[in-house]
C-alpha cells in the first residue's frame, strides 16, 4: 500500500463493514417506527385525484392493516337533468323562458285561451285574467282539486292571462302611483311578464281576502302549494332569497306551468327557471331602483300619469 493512503485504510474498512450491515438489516425511517415494517403508510390525501377523495379522511394517527380492503373512492354523482346550453324561447313549448332579458313579442297571444274549471273571487270568468292555455288550465284544476281532496284546502285563481297592452297599463299605473323601485320589484314591464304566456297565474285563498301578499306563504294553502305544485307541473317562479337571480321580490302567489318533468327537477334542485337556463337577471338593484323600463316621455305613459296627478 502506498504510504500516503495508509491513514485512510482503517476508516475505509469500518465504513465498508457498516454499509454491508445496513444492507442486510434495512435502514430505519420515522414512518416505519410508527407503523411497523409491513404496514403500508396511509395514502396522503394530496395524492388522491380531485373528485375521488373519500368523504371521510383517514386520520394521520390511524394505521391500516394489510388485510383491509383498498380505501373506496367516491364516484361523482351523475347530474340528473343537465342544464341546457341554449335558452328555450320556443313559445310552442311549455318550458320557454320569459324574463327581462328574454321578452315576448308585443303581438304574442297564446292560442286557445280558456277559463280553467277552478274558483275565482269574481263572477265574470269570461274576462282575460281568468284564462290560461288549455294544458296549464287543466293542470291548475288538478292542483286545486288535490289541495281540496288531500288537505281540505280551497284555492282561488286571482289573475292569469294578461295581454301586452294590459301589462303596459299595469306597469305604467304602478310607475305613476308607486314609484320606480316598487314597480320594478313587483311588476314586469310589458313583454317581460309571464302572465302574457297564458302559463302563469296568481293564486290566493279566503283567509288572505283573495289578496296577493307575502303572508300567503304562511297560510296552510300557501304552504301546501309550495310543497305540491311541482307534482302538477307548476313552479313558484319568484322564490324567497332568489331576488338577485329573478330580479323580482318574493311572490309566493305567482305560479308558472312548465310541465311535471321540469317542475320536478326545479323543485329538487332549488333552481329558478332563470338559473336552469343560465340566464339570471343582469340589471343591478341600483339600476332597477332608478330606471323606468318604458319610455316615460311617450304620450301613452303620460296619459296614464295624468289620471293620477
Ligand atoms: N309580478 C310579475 C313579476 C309580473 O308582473 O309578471
Ligand atoms: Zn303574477
Amino acid at each position: 500500500m502506498k504510504k500516503f493512503l495508509r491513514p485512510f485504510a482503517v476508516p475505509a474498512v469500518l465504513w465498508a463493514l457498516g454499509f454491508g450491515l445496513s444492507l442486510l438489516f434495512g435502514a430505519c425511517d420515522s414512518s416505519s417506527d410508527t407503523l411497523g415494517d409491513d404496514t403500508p403508510a396511509p395514502t396522503s390525501s394530496l395524492e388522491i385525484p380531485a373528485g375521488t377523495a373519500p368523504s371521510t379522511d383517514i386520520g394521520t394517527n390511524e394505521t391500516v392493516s394489510p388485510t383491509d380492503p383498498p380505501t373506496p373512492t367516491a364516484t361523482p354523482a351523475p347530474t340528473p337533468t343537465p342544464t341546457p346550453l341554449v335558452v328555450n324561447t320556443d313559445t310552442s313549448t311549455v318550458t320557454f323562458l320569459v324574463n327581462r332579458e328574454y321578452p315576448l313579442p308585443d303581438s304574442f297571444v297564446p292560442a286557445d285561451l280558456t277559463t280553467p274549471d277552478v274558483l275565482f273571487p269574481f263572477s265574470d270568468t269570461s274576462i282575460d285574467k281568468a284564462k290560461m292555455t288549455p294544458e296549464a288550465g287543466e293542470a291548475l284544476a288538478r292542483l286545486f282539486d288535490a289541495a281540496y281532496t288531500e288537505a281540505g284546502l280551497t284555492l282561488y285563481g286571482v289573475s292569469a292571462y294578461r295581454s301586452y297592452a294590459r301589462q303596459y297599463t299595469i306597469y305604467a299605473t304602478n310607475l305613476a302611483t308607486r314609484g320606480i323601485a316598487h314597480t320594478n320589484r313587483y311588476s314586469a314591464a310589458p313583454g317581460r311578464s309571464e302572465h302574457q304566456t297564458g302559463l302563469a297565474i296568481d293564486i290566493s285563498c279566503a283567509s288572505e281576502g283573495y289578496g296577493l301578499e307575502d303572508t300567503f306563504a304562511d297560510t296552510p294553502e300557501g304552504i301546501w302549494v309550495s310543497e305540491n305544485a311541482h307534482r302538477f307541473g307548476f313552479i313558484l317562479r319568484y322564490p324567497k332569497d332568489k331576488e338577485h337571480i329573478t330580479g323580482y321580490n318574493y311572490e309566493p302567489w305567482h305560479i308558472r306551468y312548465v310541465g311535471t318533468e321540469l317542475a320536478g327537477h326545479l323543485y329538487e334542485t332549488g333552481l329558478t327557471l332563470d338559473e336552469y337556463y343560465g340566464a339570471p337577471s343582469t340589471l343591478s338593484a341600483e339600476y332597477l331602483e332608478t330606471t323606468p323600463l318604458i319610455d316615460t316621455t311617450a304620450e301613452s305613459y303620460l296619459s296614464i300619469y295624468r289620471q293620477y296627478h
